[in-house]
């Protein structure tokens, strides 16, 4: 077997077998198979496609490319979401201590902002002080102490995904139903939780541009999920416009900060909502979904949500005096308000321009090793 005759299958629309993928994933990620051969097979499968046997077994070789954690001495029932990206997206920082404060125990590892979407690890860093990348023993440790822990991913979860999403995004190959199901639903086994809530973004800042595509991509992650024996839930969220009203990472902590102490713009909180309560159903404590909103607000309003977003920022290192105290939080060095010259409403806000423009301004990176800008 080798490379150029799988990129030749490929080109000409023959489907690949699973030897052939597993070829090609273990020879990338051990560097035998070069970025350019590498960018001619993902390219072929960009404008071929996969079939949904192919794109099961591109997942299963990914997964096994590195190590699959387990997480079963810390909870019978681990519970996760991911979001397919989206501009001000801070869900995961309002959702996780929520989840947490209901005594459902979660960990989840995020990853860096790419292209004009941002990224949970990001804003992490924004807190200052806050570790995203402690040992998995630490890891455990935290959740068994305090039900929640939100860090970076290792280095050795789906290392092949590392370096595949890295290529698909210099060589414009981010926006493929079976690359983009097979990245995801490789990190959600790999980390080993039993019920995932998948947030499938649709429109001008989403890689799915309309509905049609999101569904279909939302069937192939349950598709892959179901064959994995995981319980799968997707919603569809409409990405036109920016989630919440603060775009970058120091601003995002800081809405995400306020949205726990009760000021939740809607939009923000019909997501925050309809995510949570798929992931408190899928925990299994709480099997009447149309129970759980009321209990998610209970906890909002009651300050058990934004106490646990205290407690897991001090455990991680972080210094919980700006989440006390938010306008201590940095600020950008020149601030200049946009004021309209006459009366009336913005109708809309299209999220691929915000989202360039954070881009230019450094909230993410244009190239993998670019600095960001917190503010
Ligand atoms: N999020 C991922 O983890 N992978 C993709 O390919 C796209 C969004």
């Amino acid at each position: 077997m080798n490379i150029i005759e799988i990129i030749t299958k490929k080109k000409n629309k023959q489907v690949l077998s699973q030897k052939e993928i597993d070829f090609f994933v273990q020879g990338y990620t051990n560097n035998t198979i070069t970025d350019y051969q590498a960018a001619a097979l993902i390219m072929a499968i960009y404008i071929n496609g996969m079939t949904e046997e192919e794109t099961l077994n591109l997942t299963i070789s990914m997964t096994k490319s590195g190590n699959i954690l387990d997480l079963s001495d810390i909870a019978e029932n681990i519970v996760d979401k991911h979001s397919t990206g989206g501009i001000g997206d801070k869900v995961t920082l309002i959702a996780m201590p929520i989840i947490a404060s209901l005594g459902i125990p979660v960990v989840k590892m995020s990853g860096r902002g790419l292209g004009i979407t941002g990224g949970t690890e990001d804003k992490l860093e924004a807190i200052p002080g806050y570790h995203t990348r402690i040992p998995i023993e630490e890891l455990k440790q935290n959740v068994k102490d305090i039900g929640i822990s939100l860090v970076a991913q290792t280095e050795d979860l789906v290392p092949a995904d590392k370096k595949l999403y890295a290529l698909r995004d210099a060589i414009g190959c981010v926006d493929s139903i079976p690359l983009i199901a097979s990245s995801i639903m490789s990190k959600k086994i790999a980390l080993g939780a039993n019920g995932i809530v998948l947030d499938i973004t649709c429109g001008k800042g989403a890689f799915m541009q309309d509905i049609c595509q999101a569904r279909e991509l939302a069937k192939m992650c349950a598709m892959i999920g179901k064959l994995a024996k995981k319980q799968i839930v997707c919603v569809l969220t409409n990405m036109d416009e920016p989630l919440g009203y603060a775009v970058g990472n120091t601003l995002e902590v800081i809405e995400a900060v306020k949205a726990l102490q009760g000021e939740m713009a809607e939009d923000v909180k019909e997501v925050v909502v309809a995510i949570v309560m798929q992931m408190m159903y899928l925990s299994g404590k709480y099997p009447y979904v149309k129970e759980n909103e009321k209990k998610v607000m209970e906890v909002i309003r009651n300050g058990r949500a934004y106490e646990k977003l205290k407690e897991l920022v001090q455990k991680q290192g972080g210094d919980v005096n700006y989440i006390e105290n938010i306008e201590n939080f940095p600020k950008a060095p020149w601030i200049e308000p946009v004021i309209a010259e006459k009366t009336g409403w913005v109708e809309t806000l299209d999220a691929e321009i915000v989202g360039e423009i954070g881009l230019l301004l450094g909230i993410g990176r244009q190239k993998k090793e670019d600095a960001i800008d917190p503010m």
